[in-house]
């Protein structure tokens, strides 16, 4: 059986990358911000998004956790009940 993540919240949240540097995503949606990783996802199945940015710039990372392109938002929390 496949663990569901927690939503978090059902809209992405804007972050500011720098390119070069390696990020760890928040997977489980149980992080304190919903973005980064924390280590509450200990005793689950998930692990955090880990993701090099390519480019400066900003880029809105899905907090609903149900997105088919981690860590990134592709509109997946507007089907969500
Ligand atoms: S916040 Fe998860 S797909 Fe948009």
């Amino acid at each position: 059986m496949t663990e569901e993540p927690t939503i978090f919240a059902k809209s992405p949240a804007k972050v500011t990358l720098k390119a070069g540097e390696e990020y760890y995503f928040c997977s489980c949606g149980r992080s304190a911000d919903g973005i980064y990783c924390d280590g509450s996802h200990k005793g689950t199945s998930f692990r955090p998004v880990v993701y090099t940015a390519k480019e400066d710039g900003d880029a809105w990372i899905c907090r609903c956790k149900h997105s088919k392109n981690l860590p990134f938002c592709d509109g997946s929390h507007e089907k969500l009940p």
